[in-house]
């Protein structure tokens, strides 16, 4: 069976969009499906490229267990719609960017907004946490806890 391939995007890609990718790394491990998902992420500027998650997320997502590994790397305009199935924008403005990137319809298909999955939570975007406080940073994991349960029930179901 082939994996189904899904890109997280935000702006940096050293907060939400490598939270997005733990957090349902770990939904993935919790439900035994390691195997059949390939996940990653990516930043629509290079600003942070090479660097680790902010030092606040990977701080306030250890204390739920959730572990940031990856390093910041910029969006692949042609590769990364090749190779991915689903590209998950954080926000308006990631998903305006990513449309802009996109080259065919069937590219722009596979762009979406994290929010689409939420259940409990009723907002349009995941936040910006940079620029503010502690709680931005619980309300983009709680965020992504309820959109990758979401997401995984939805890609199950589409199957
Ligand atoms: P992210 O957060 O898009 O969730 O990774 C940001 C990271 C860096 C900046 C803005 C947002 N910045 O302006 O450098």
């Amino acid at each position: 069976m082939a994996k189904t391939k899904i890109l997280f995007v935000c702006l940096g890609n050293i907060c939400r969009s490598p939270s997005a990718e733990a957090v349902m790394l770990k939904c993935l491990k919790d439900n035994g499906l390691m195997d059949s998902f390939v996940v990653d992420s990516a930043g629509t500027c290079a600003y942070h490229v090479g660097e680790h998650a902010d030092a606040r997320m990977m701080a306030h997502a250890q204390r739920r267990g959730i572990v940031l590994t990856s390093i910041s790397r910029g969006v692949r305009p042609h590769s990364d719609f090749q190779n991915f199935d689903l590209i998950v924008a954080m926000d308006n403005s990631n998903y305006r960017n990513l449309q802009r990137l996109a080259t065919t319809p069937h590219d722009e298909q596979k762009i979406v907004m994290m929010t689409d999955y939420c259940r409990k939570y009723d907002l349009t975007e995941v936040p910006d946490p940079y620029y503010g406080g502690e709680a931005g940073f619980e309300l983009v994991l709680d965020l992504l806890d309820d959109a990758c349960q979401g997401l995984l029930k939805h890609l199950l179901s589409v199957e």
